[in-house]
């Protein structure tokens, strides 16, 4: 154990598990000694994880620290005490990522270590397959997008979130795009739907009035997320029964079709409009358009006759030649909940999907990522 003297690694992983192990092992550099283990939860010095022992965080010189990453899943993401530990120890902010930021994490590692991060679309979906960063239902359906755009040979896709509240599953939406646009080189364009205001007022039962209010999860800084989001993303305010058909009519979807969908808008009446997005003309929309739909009857009162669940029924029901069909992905994986709660939009009027033009979707299989 090296817990007594003073180590000067040059990044510092926090909290690890399993998850930093994977990562490291990926990039070669797993055995690397200027990378040590911490913790600042009591006690946890001197536990071991595979082959590292984690130090006290008293025995690291963070002046030699370029990089930490922290590692243990928040579901806030905030990490509140490890940043005020940090802070403790004068270290500044800008040089720490989380598991919720792999690129910004990959690009410090690869400026760090050297490993070929760009064009290097094997690595995307190493780090995607292996479940090595946050929020995986993300980073596949992302990368299922930008695989099939690749295939069909677009200049790019589009990747949206109906639902953003505090805009942190849109900023990782981002961080995802940024990895696979510096891995895939295609033009990857994000955008998220959002009253601003909170939820809307339930209209009747469908929209599940004895689980939300009117005005809940309202965007708690919307100038503060403008500026955190990146170039390539839109951030659409107002409701979506407004917002979508403007954004079908003014956005560049045909050069970068809609190829992955979250829905998390949680009312029904919400996703009858958030999923009109997926009706407009065929060649914005890839054939066929990943879903990550956040009801997924996680709770008991949710229900095929209530919700998103019902949105995407009448949906079915409305378009012929579009159907949105439950895929139970990843079966060659551990279980995990998102896993039963995806979708795909089957395009069948895309011209891909008529005939009309060539593909090479034939060993595109989703449990290869
Ligand atoms: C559960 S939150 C989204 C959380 C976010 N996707 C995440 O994972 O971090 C649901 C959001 O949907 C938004 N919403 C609900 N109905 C809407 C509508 N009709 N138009 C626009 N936004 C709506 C609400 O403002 C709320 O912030």
């Amino acid at each position: 154990m090296r817990t007594s003297s003073v180590t000067k690694p040059t990044v510092v992983v926090v909290a690890p598990e399993e998850r930093s192990e994977k990562l490291l092992r990926l990039l070669n550099i797993y055995d690397d000694d200027r990378i040590v283990y911490t913790s600042f939860e009591q006690g946890a010095a001197g536990r071991t994880l595979g082959r590292r022992t984690l130090l006290s965080p008293t025995s690291i010189d963070f002046k030699s620290v370029e990089h930490v990453l922290i590692s243990s899943f928040d579901v806030f993401q905030e990490y509140p005490d490890i940043h005020s530990e940090l802070a403790s120890r004068g270290f500044p902010r800008e040089k720490v990522t989380s598991i919720f930021q792999p690129h910004q994490t990959l690009l410090t590692l690869e400026r760090l270590f050297g490993f070929p991060y760009k064009s290097n679309r094997d690595l995307a979906q190493a780090i995607i397959f292996n479940d090595v960063f946050e929020r995986l239902n993300y980073a596949y359906g992302a990368i299922l997008a930008v695989e099939q755009a690749r295939r069909l040979d677009l200049a790019g896709v589009t990747l949206v979130e109906t639902g953003v509240w505090t805009g942190r599953g849109l900023r990782n939406l981002c961080e995802w795009a940024s990895v696979l646009r510096h891995t895939f080189d295609l033009d990857v364009q994000v955008s998220g739907f959002d009253t601003g205001a909170g939820l809307p007022k339930c209209t009747d039962w469908r929209d599940h009035p004895e689980l939300w209010q009117e005005g809940e999860m309202v965007m708690p800084d919307l100038n503060l997320l403008r500026s955190q989001l990146p170039s390539f993303c839109t951030l659409e305010i107002g409701d979506v029964a407004e917002t979508v058909p403007r954004y079908l009519q003014q956005s560049n979807l045909k050069s970068r079709p809609i190829g992955f969908f979250a829905l998390d808008v949680d009312l029904y009446t919400s996703s009858v409009d958030a999923l009109k997005l997926l009706e407009g003309h065929p060649e914005t929309l890839l054939p066929a358009v990943g879903i990550w739909i956040d009801d997924s009857y996680v709770n008991v009162m949710q229900n095929n006759f209530c919700g998103e669940a019902l949105a995407i029924a009448e949906y079915n029901h409305r378009n012929h030649l579009r159907k949105i069909d439950p895929k139970k992905v990843r079966p060659n994986h551990q279980p995990m909940l998102w896993h039963y709660c995806f979708a795909f939009a089957h395009i069948f009027d895309h011209p891909v999907r008529q005939g009309q033009r060539p593909s090479a979707l034939i060993g595109f299989n989703h449990c290869d990522y």
